[in-house]
């Protein structure tokens, strides 16, 4: 199959296309390198750069190249951001998925597989989260994403197109090569956070809250292993191209772990002291988020298979250890 990977320069969209070369698939990436890293296009892919709200690029696109299937990553992803900035999100993430969709519709090509989030829910109306539960998204991130999903079934209705929507739960880890890995500008995600500290960047990390109702009182979340979530795509394009109607999965452990947890973990994989500043809460948070996946388990056959916290922060050690500016340098 030749797959087009939109946004095959960022961090799950580099780590998605690695799997896929090595299943011995043809990749072309599309990304405006705008959050994306070149360092991190891999070679055995054909790339073009471009933005996908531009339609003639697009339509390019598919037009030099026989496109089977195509695995959307090309949006902000920043909770923080969307709040400071919506429009952004309503063009970036909507708009471009709407002139995507266009182009596909007229080239033919019909197959979708997207990177959608736990942000579709908001806050949770029962733990661990069911695809069925009710979607009530707290920012425009989350907004924009499910207005995504919903973009894409109103075209299948009228067009036939099927896609599978992947909400992640927390993307985390990189690469066993220890080659590509969370590289964001500014970082906001709490593991790219802790691991400044041992790597001499920051002196402390902040935990945001401290009275939730959980366990220790800091947040819960399910860590997941970006290559985990990248064989879930994999899975998903297979599922659609053997006629698969389409679907939404969550894609999560099932397991939460506290802000503490985690911090404590980095310190018994790094070996470094990481001090902890007890801050207050950072708005938007819900307190704990905990995904049901036996819906991708059952219907995908996706099974995690790094699903240890330790094996997770060590992944991502090795990697911000040997790129503490990440593509920089
Ligand atoms: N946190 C800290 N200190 C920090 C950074 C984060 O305590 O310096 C806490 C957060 O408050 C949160 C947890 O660590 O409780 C995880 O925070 P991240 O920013 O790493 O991740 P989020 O859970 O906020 O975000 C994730 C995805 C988003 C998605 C969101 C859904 O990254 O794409 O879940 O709520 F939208």
């Amino acid at each position: 199959m030749k797959i087009l990977v939109l946004g095959g320069a960022g961090y799950i969209g580099s780590h998605t296309v690695s799997e896929l070369v090595d299943a011995g698939e043809e990749v072309v990436i599309a990304d405006n390198l705008e959050t994306g890293h070149i360092e991190a296009v891999n070679p055995k892919a054909k790339f073009y750069e471009g933005d996908i709200r531009n339609r003639e690029f697009i339509d390019s696109v598919f037009e030099n190249e026989k496109i089977d299937a195509v695995i959307h990553f090309a949006a902000n992803s920043l909770v923080g951001e969307s709040m400071a900035n919506p429009l952004k999100y309503y063009d970036n993430n909507l708009y471009g998925t709407k002139v995507l969709l266009e182009s596909m519709v007229a080239h033919g090509v019909g197959k979708i597989v997207f990177s959608s989030t736990a942000a579709t829910y908001g806050e949770p109306e029962s733990i661990p989260i069911l695809e069925t539960d009710r979607t009530e998204p707290t920012n425009p991130y989350g907004e924009t994403k499910l207005s995504m999903e919903k973009m894409m079934k109103w075209t299948g209705v009228a067009h036939g197109l099927r896609y599978v929507a992947l909400r992640y739960f927390n993307a985390c880890g990189a690469h066993k090569s220890g080659e590509i890995g969370e590289a964001h500008n500014p970082e906001t995600h709490l593991i790219p956070l802790i691991l400044q500290v041992p790597n001499g960047q920051r002196e402390s990390v902040s935990i945001f809250g401290t009275d939730y109702d959980t366990k220790d009182g800091t947040c819960v979340r399910d860590y997941i292993h970006v290559t985990d979530l990248a064989q879930a795509h994999i899975l998903a394009v297979k599922y659609l191209a053997d006629g698969g109607e389409s679907n939404v999965f969550n894609l999560g452990n099932g397991v939460g772990f506290t802000v503490k947890e985690v911090i404590e973990t980095a310190r018994k994989v790094t070996g470094h002291p990481i001090p902890a500043v007890e801050s207050p809460r950072r708005g938007g948070d819900p307190a704990k988020l905990i995904a049901s996946s036996e819906k991708a388990r059952k219907v995908l056959g996706w099974n995690p298979e790094h699903a240890g916290l330790e094996e997770i922060i060590e992944s991502a050690w090795k990697w911000h250890k040997t790129h503490p500016h990440g593509y920089a340098e």
